[in-house]
């Protein structure tokens, strides 16, 4: 991952106002010192979305979003810390070095960004090819087939033409060697020469999710085989990381992202609408896929081809989708092949209508399995009773699998007790680590609600009021140290507001950025921005505020006395606890204040 230094990344977050930023992605309007909007971030009708302009973040009071311009643009854009502050960079002009990268690294680096150029200049001759009388025949193809001028612009298209070495003369042309070339994928070399991989086909630009063209795909325009041409996978092109149509699904806010099988799909989908459509890029669907799709959406429909061929890939795609946490969804495009001919015969509703009634994919794989059977005969029947139960082990808890297993024995008329036996017999024979679904989910959401009510929370409340009212940084000063807050990121968040406040110079944005990965990046942002109970009166205000420092203090004082080395120390701990527990001394009272 790319480091950046940090004077560079303050000076993009500087240089970068919050409210132009903003502003370019969301209609903002100006409500006394901050400006409002509609939250890019969930659905709503009136605005509650805020971004202030002197302090440089934005709140969101509907559903808690918030942070600064930086976490702004990870999250409306899906972006990695690295990728916002790049991005950010490039419209500001600020420019950034990389350090901490070995010259390997640094040669890496450039020869994938000569890799992108030569395939954005590719790209952009396909597509002027298309536009010009001898492309005509992809023109004419692509439009034959329902795209629109503006699709076709929109995805890039283009023509690659008859002549073999067309794009190899214009590359040599535009300054480049052999050895580059080479890397690129476009060309076969040997000791004749060098030829275009592609010619004839119409080509369909693969970008990763920055909009780099990091690939191509290519269709004949008629029956002839192969149908479709790939690049290679090369040092920029690595398929089993990459989504066709990425880079446009990846924007927003989405429920549910479509996986189907081909571009042509993935971009009539999107022309009709469909925005979240993707597809694997000419090889089976990988892990690293789903985890991919992970970061962007919670569910997965797949449209996979309505032959056999298309229903085994779904078998494939669905325990990858599971392994990582996914929802997925079975869209049946019966009695079409694809979503590109369903779309084409039927239309957008009636689509839209398919993607609702989606089936579940555990009932998918049941009907999978049995169709495999000839339940006519006992035999057979017991083997699939018994397959049905092993399969009901992929829910790890114990909740879940039994409503499957109610669901499924009603639904596919098995006895339901039979069922019940076989799968704990299956279970007290399963290994250790067995792979698991949604499992790590709900323990994580599960331990983020503890949290909620944990240390951490106490120390958002803590860290927010300080920055509501500074005022108050003086009297919890006097009690509460960075070093009280035991948790190594609360710990630097609170080190550096303390010196912000030490110095009069309050800029919650600037300590976000001290966050790089995205974990803690979200949480810091977090931190900054927790409720505390803005109705409450003053006299509330007070007790909770003292109850919050008691409670920091004491864990701390626990935390020392569990970590404790010298045992002569255990005495003055005692006694700092007591005096915590009968504060009267060490009250903040707010009325002075
Ligand atoms: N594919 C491939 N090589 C082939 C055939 C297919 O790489 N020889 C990949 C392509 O990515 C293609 C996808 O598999 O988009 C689906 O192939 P298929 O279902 O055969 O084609 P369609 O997407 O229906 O293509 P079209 O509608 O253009 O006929
Ligand atoms: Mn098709």
């Amino acid at each position: 991952m790319p480091r950046f230094l940090e004077e560079q990344i303050e000076e993009v977050r500087q240089r970068s106002d919050i409210v132009d930023i903003i502003g370019s992605f969301v209609k903002l309007k100006r409500s006394g010192s901050s400006y409002v909007g509609l939250c890019p971030f969930h659905n709503e009708k009136s605005p509650s979305f805020s971004v202030s302009p002197a302090r440089q973040m934005y709140k969101c009071f509907g559903c808690g979003a918030g942070g600064n311009v930086i976490t702004f643009v990870m999250e409306y854009e899906n972006y990695s810390f690295p990728e916002a502050v790049k991005y950010l960079a490039e419209r500001t002009g600020v420019e950034l070095t990389q350090r901490d990268l070995t010259e390997e690294q640094k040669k890496q680096a450039s020869l994938r960004t000569t890799l992108i150029e030569i395939n954005t200049k590719a790209a952009r001759y396909y597509y002027a090819k298309l536009k010009s009388p001898q492309g005509k025949v992809g023109y004419d193809y692509l439009r034959e087939r329902g795209l629109s001028d503006k699709t076709i612009l929109h995805f890039g298209l283009g023509y690659a033409g008859q002549d073999g070495t067309e794009m190899y003369r214009y590359l040599r042309q535009q300054g480049y060697g052999d050895d580059i070339l080479k890397e690129t994928g476009l060309f076969k070399m040997d000791e004749r020469g060098a030829y275009d991989k592609f010619w004839n086909r119409v080509m369909f630009p693969i970008m990763d999710i920055s909009n780099h063209v990091i690939g191509f795909g290519g269709r004949v325009m008629g029956d002839a085989k192969p149908k479709y041409l790939n690049s290679p996978e090369t040092k920029l092109f690595d398929k089993s990381r990459n989504l066709f149509g990425l880079n446009y699904a990846r924007q927003g806010k989405r429920d549910y992202l479509i996986l189907c099988e081909g571009y042509m799909d993935v971009i009539a989908l999107h022309q009709a609408g469909f925005t979240g459509a993707v597809a694997s890029l000419g090889t089976a669907f990988t892990e690293q896929q789903a985890g991919l799709i992970k970061r962007y959406a919670q569910e997965v429909l797949l449209t996979y081809d309505s032959d056999a061929a298309g229903k085994k890939a779904a078998m494939r795609a669905i325990p990858m989708l599971r392994g990582v946490g996914l929802n997925g969804k079975i869209v049946h495009m019966e009695p079409y092949k694809d979503p590109d001919e369903f779309i084409k015969a039927l239309g957008p509703e009636v689509f839209e209508k398919r993607l609702s009634e989606a089936q579940n994919s555990f009932f998918f794989e049941v009907d999978e399995l049995r169709s495999g059977y000839d339940l006519a005969d006992p035999e057979q029947k017991t083997k699939y009773y018994h397959e049905v139960a092993q399969k009901l082990l992929v829910f790890q808890d114990k909740v879940q699998r039994d409503n499957y297993l109610e669901a499924v024995a009603a639904k596919y008329d098995i006895r339901r007790e039979d069922l019940r036996e076989l799968v704990i017999r299956y279970s007290s024979r399963m290994p250790e680590g067995y792979p698991e679904s949604s499992r790590a989910d709900t323990a994580l959401k599960s331990s983020q609600k503890k949290e909620e009510r944990g240390i951490g929370y106490s120390y958002r409340l803590l860290l927010s009021w300080l920055i509501e009212d500074p005022a108050l940084f003086r009297p919890v000063s006097e009690r509460i140290q960075p070093e009280d807050f035991i948790e190594e990121d609360f710990h630097t968040a609170a080190a550096l507001l303390y010196q912000q406040l030490e110095e009069g110079e309050l800029v919650p944005a600037k300590i976000i950025n001290h966050f790089q990965d995205v974990e803690s990046q979200k949480m810091a942002a977090q931190m900054f921005q927790t409720d505390f109970q803005a109705k409450m009166g003053p006299e509330e205000k007070e007790k909770a505020l003292n109850e919050l420092v008691i409670r920091i203090k004491e864990y701390s004082i626990d935390h020392r006395i569990r970590n404790l080395t010298d045992m002569g120390e255990l005495q003055s701990l005692i006694l700092e606890k007591k005096r915590w527990q009968a504060p009267e001394k060490l009250h903040i009272s707010l009325k002075d204040g």
